[in-house]
């Protein structure tokens, strides 16, 4: 197995009125080829800053991100077509404008050559099922089309890492089990997922790798089969009471 990324030493302080706050504090794990890792920790974990960090968003304090086929480490390369990330919320799309139309600005931003836009926007659309919509504007969106046209633009041009944070929160049964099962299909071989989420069910259900974190450090990394034993709770305990066991100490003191 190679791994698509490998997060060594990461660490992201912020300044807030002279004093400096370590949002994440020397996180090092490592995600190989075919495998869903799930993030998961409290509020204010240092989940959503890490995936920014991955994604070319935020530069990190300390430490560096290596991406599979890329000569060099991240922190020094921020635009990264082997990068699709996916940050949830409603915003960042031309309301006014089609899904089509909205992918094909994010195609040529993502330097999709010209000839292939078209058929790649139609494979991503396929496979978050917005096929049959996709003409219409994006202001008549429901919460649940608008995270999939989200997971769509991540798609495009077959990153070699998918990040999503919080794909499904807000989404109502139906539409998020529908997602889980779109997040699935787009998973390949050569490629990998992270996503975030506070659904636990939804966690044991996608992720083949867990990586608990509290405070900014990584409380648990490894195989989400193996978190129980590791918590010393029962086999027959769901995910959400083994994680609910250890969730007063992942909170910031
Ligand atoms: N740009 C920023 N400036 C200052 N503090 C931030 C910034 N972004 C995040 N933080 C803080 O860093 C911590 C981690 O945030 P975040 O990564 O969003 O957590 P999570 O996604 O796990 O809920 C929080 O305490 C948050 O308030
Ligand atoms: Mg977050």
């Amino acid at each position: 197995m190679n791994n698509i990324v490998s997060v060594k030493n990461l660490s992201k302080s912020f300044k807030n009125n002279g004093s400096t706050f370590k949002a994440v504090d020397n996180i090092s794990f490592d995600i190989s080829t075919g495998s869903i890792a799930a993030i998961i920790g409290p509020n204010g974990a240092g989940k959503t800053t890490t995936i920014k960090i991955i994604g070319g968003y935020l530069l990190p304090t300390s430490g560096e991100v290596f991406i599979a086929g890329d000569k060099k480490s991240y922190s020094s390369n921020r635009q990264n077509i082997n990068v699709g990330i996916s940050l949830g919320g409603e915003n960042g799309f031309y309301d006014r404008s089609t899904a089509y139309q909205n992918l094909k600005f994010f195609a040529a931003l993502k330097k999709i050559p010209r000839k292939d836009q078209t058929a790649e926007i139609d494979r991503v659309l396929e496979l978050v099922n917005l096929t049959n919509v996709k003409n219409e504007n994006v202001y008549q969106y429901s919460k649940g089309m608008k995270q999939r046209l989200q997971i769509a633009r991540a798609l495009l041009g077959s990153p070699k890492l998918l990040m999503l944070d919080e794909p499904t929160s807000g989404l109502d049964v139906e539409s998020a089990r529908d997602l889980q099962n779109n997040i699935q299909k787009s998973l390949s071989k050569d490629r990998a997922i992270i996503l975030t989420s506070h659904t636990m069910s939804e966690v044991e259900r996608l992720a083949d790798q867990l990586i608990v974190i509290g405070s900014g450090e990584v409380y648990y990394n490894g195989p989400t089969s193996e978190f129980k034993k590791f918590v010393g709770v029962d086999e027959n305990l769901s995910l959400e009471e083994t994680y609910l066991q250890i969730s007063d100490e992942l909170k910031r003191v």
